[in-house]
């Protein structure tokens, strides 16, 4: 097949770890009779430096118009200064909202390879952990009105939800739970927020069209604690951007590495954006140690939820668990005993093994 993958690698370490993902596409068109074109864009401080915004309207039309979108990652200190309309992650979230990917699938699963990186202990994860977390992406406290008062001593943002942008995150998490193990965990703090009482109803509606679903309501506090104490429970998880914000980057924390996290964000068709859950680390910055594995896990999830490309996409994971099972590492998942390489060469292992 054809497609036109826009690249937006950002900020600090987003070109070298996009760089890599591209590499192990390229790999996976040779080995498959495919032809990807990579449009390259920029994004964050990158687009500030060069436009002054850091997100063109003509590169939100090159997002539009291609069939995915592989992102590296923005900001950093470098553009501390900027002021709050114009700052790196404002270009990302213009970016997720003018794409209207609302739907963020942020998987966490323990590579058996690094359940010594995981900080539970082994009793805790003795059963098996895959959880796919489903964040809200483009409404919630993200998007509502800010303001501070002339006094500059208080302020206010605004948390808002539509029924309509509930039911159709709530949809998409019911239909992957289907697929999957059919437990459905919505995520809120109804006890508190309005918004979190038009979710809780919502999803509740729903459940009826989904009876092979067992639908379950946790409260934030309860759920970023039962995540820790048993990360087994969860099959789905669905919740508000805030909320999936907090609770993806725990569910890292329970994976091993930021470093190997990818992510996926869909809308009603199949063009997607894919990024690392990770930031721009600026401190390990153009010395070639960043692990580029999140990234090209995510490349992985393109192939499959963009390009419709399953087996593409297990090969790429397959490759990676291949280079973990060899013992190499990026320095951090170091571990006692493996082989420590830079960003290139794990880039290059795993494009090898495709
Ligand atoms: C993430 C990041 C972003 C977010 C930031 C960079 C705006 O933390 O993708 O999780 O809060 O969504
Ligand atoms: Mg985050």
């Amino acid at each position: 097949m054809k497609a036109n993958i826009v690249t937006l690698p950002g900020d600090y370490i987003g070109p070298e770890i996009v760089t890599q993902a591209v590499r192990v596409l390229e790999a996976v068109a040779a080995k498959y009779g495919h032809t990807f074109s990579f449009d390259e864009r920029k994004l964050g401080g990158a687009s500030i430096d060069a436009f002054g915004v850091p997100l063109t309207d003509e590169t939100l039309a090159a997002c539009n118009g291609s069939d995915a979108v592989l992102m590296g990652s923005v900001g950093g200190p470098k553009w501390d200064g900027v002021e709050a309309a114009r700052r790196p992650e404002k270009g990302l979230l213009a970016l997720r909202k003018g794409m209207n990917v609302f739907a963020n699938l942020r998987p966490c699963r323990i590579h058996p390879q690094l359940s010594g990186a995981c900080p539970l202990r082994s009793d805790i994860i003795a059963e098996p952990i895959d959880i796919l977390i489903l964040r809200e992406l483009t409404g919630d406290i993200y998007f509502g009105r800010r303001s501070r008062s002339e006094d500059r001593l208080s302020a206010t943002d605004e948390m808002a939800y539509s029924a309509t942008e509930v039911e159709r995150l709530a949809r998409i998490g019911f239909e992957m739970a289907a697929k999957r193990r059919g437990r459905l965990c919505s995520v809120d703090k109804a006890n508190v927020l309005e918004c979190s009482r038009l979710w809780r109803e919502t999803v509740t509606r729903l459940s009826a069209e989904y009876p092979q679903v067992e639908v379950t309501h946790m409260y934030v506090d309860n759920a970023a604690m039962q995540l820790i104490l048993r990360p087994s429970q969860f099959d789905v998880l669905i919740t508000g951007n805030l909320f999936g914000d907090i609770l993806s980057d725990e569910s890292a924390a329970i994976a091993g590495s930021l470093g190997m996290m990818p992510s996926a964000s869909l809308g009603a068709g199949t063009r997607g954006l894919y990024e690392p859950i990770h930031g721009s680390a600026p401190d390990i910055a153009g010395r070639d140690i960043a692990n580029p594995l999140g990234t090209i896990l995510s490349a992985a999830l393109l192939l499959r939820h963009s390009l419709g490309l399953e087996a593409e996409a297990q090969a790429v994971e397959a490759a990676v668990a291949r280079v973990l099972d060899e013992g190499f590492r990026t320095a951090d998942i170091r571990s006692e005993g493996t082989k420590v390489v830079g960003c290139t060469e794990m880039g290059a292992l795993v494009a090898e093994r495709i």
